[in-house]
């Protein structure tokens, strides 16, 4: 892979120590969560660096760890991939060598490498596998090369696999900064990174309602794609959302959840609603999904705050305060009709396990 398509991931100093002297068996062990933005990345201004058109805003989850172990080969000739057991294969496969070819660049060590990877969340269900995934397999991959990476770089990293990993590098609340457009390349990639974001006493949870938990028909990266490309709406969502975003910071700084919840319900509105005026359309929100939020509805007329977000697919993700998140999980398990409801706080950032670790 050529210099350009390195980019530069930023403040990656190849360490002699570890794997650059390439010894067999060099390896490392990383978990990372899972999280759901309130406010949402959608649409990139540079597909190849992963740069964003808009400043996301998320919350690390404590359910769903990813697990990846990465061992160097250096007699193989290419890269294994071994995901939940099974062989990947097609897009899934070049994706991650399309990653591991950028860490080696960066560390300048040719080796190829076994990765197994273990989601215990359901894969490709708009219930972000890609967040955890990505930024477990930076976390340990940048060890297993040998770079010496800080967070920030670390998130400059797991972005380049996947968007929103960028933001599982942080637990609890992160800010993805979209960095300025018009720079050169390098300028760019070190403009984009999540950081962990202040916030007072929330005490929140996401109760997360599996309305479907099959893969999705369209990838969220060919659904952006179309969307920015085809959407009349996508432009005045992108400039709404930048307000969004300072009216989120200035809620989480005080505490309202109240207004973090109106706010990132609008938010994911307004992204599907661009997603819809896309040509051809693109829907991910299902029958079960309007039920469940119309069940959300009700709780609030009912006094309870409840306020939803929906990814790419028709899972919901409702805010609540957590003494309520029991009441809010019953009310969303009867209108999920059969679908599995999960209960999640604020969860960690991505971090290395111990050798042999699991
Ligand atoms: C709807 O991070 O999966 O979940 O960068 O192309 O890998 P790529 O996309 P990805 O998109 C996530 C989109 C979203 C919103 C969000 O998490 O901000």
């Amino acid at each position: 892979i050529g210099a350009g398509a390195v980019g530069g991931v930023v403040g990656a100093v190849p360490d002699t120590g570890t794997g650059a002297d390439g010894g067999a068996g060099t390896g490392a062990v990383a978990v990372a969560h899972p999280n759901i933005a309130l406010i949402k990345y959608w649409g990139k201004r540079d597909e190849h660096l992963v740069l964003p058109r808009t400043d996301s805003l998320s919350m690390t989850l404590d359910i769903f760890p990813t697990t990846t172990r990465v061992r160097l080969a250096p007699e193989a000739g290419r890269d294994v991939v071994v995901l939940g057991g099974r062989p990947a294969e097609g897009e899934a496969l070049r994706r991650i060598v399309t990653f591991l070819d950028l860490v080696r660049h960066s560390a300048r060590v040719p080796h190829r490498a076994v990765v197994e990877s273990h989601n215990t969340v359901p894969t490709g269900a708009g219930l972000a596998s890609s967040a955890s995934g990505f930024a477990a397999l930076a976390v340990a991959a940048a060890r297993a090369y040998g770079l010496s990476l800080t967070a920030t770089g670390l998130s400059r990293l797991a972005r380049r696999g996947s968007g929103s990993a960028s933001r599982s590098v942080f637990g609890g609340f992160a800010v993805w900064h979209a960095g300025r457009p018009g720079q050169d390349t390098k300028a760019a990639d070190l403009g984009s990174y999540a950081e962990p974001v202040p916030v007072a006493d929330l005490d929140p949870a996401l109760v997360v309602a599996v309305v479907d938990a099959g893969p999705k028909a369209v990838s969220s990266r060919a659904a952006m794609r179309r969307t920015v490309d085809t959407s009349p709406l996508y432009e005045p969502w992108a400039a709404s959302s930048r307000d969004d975003l300072t009216q989120m910071r200035a809620a989480l700084l005080r505490g309202d959840l109240q207004v973090v919840g109106e706010i990132a319900e609008r938010n994911a509105l307004g992204m599907h609603a661009t997603m819809l005026a896309a040509r051809p359309a693109v829907r991910y929100l299902a029958p079960a999904t309007l039920t469940v939020l119309d069940a959300v509805a009700q709780l609030r007329r009912d006094g309870v705050g409840a306020w939803a977000t929906m990814d790419a697919g028709p899972n919901v993700k409702v805010l609540c305060r957590r003494l309520e998140a029991d009441r809010v999980a019953a009310a969303v398990r009867e209108a999920a009709a059969g679908g599995a409801v999960h209960i999640a706080g604020p969860g960690p950032g991505a971090r290395l396990l111990p050798e042999g670790g699991r």
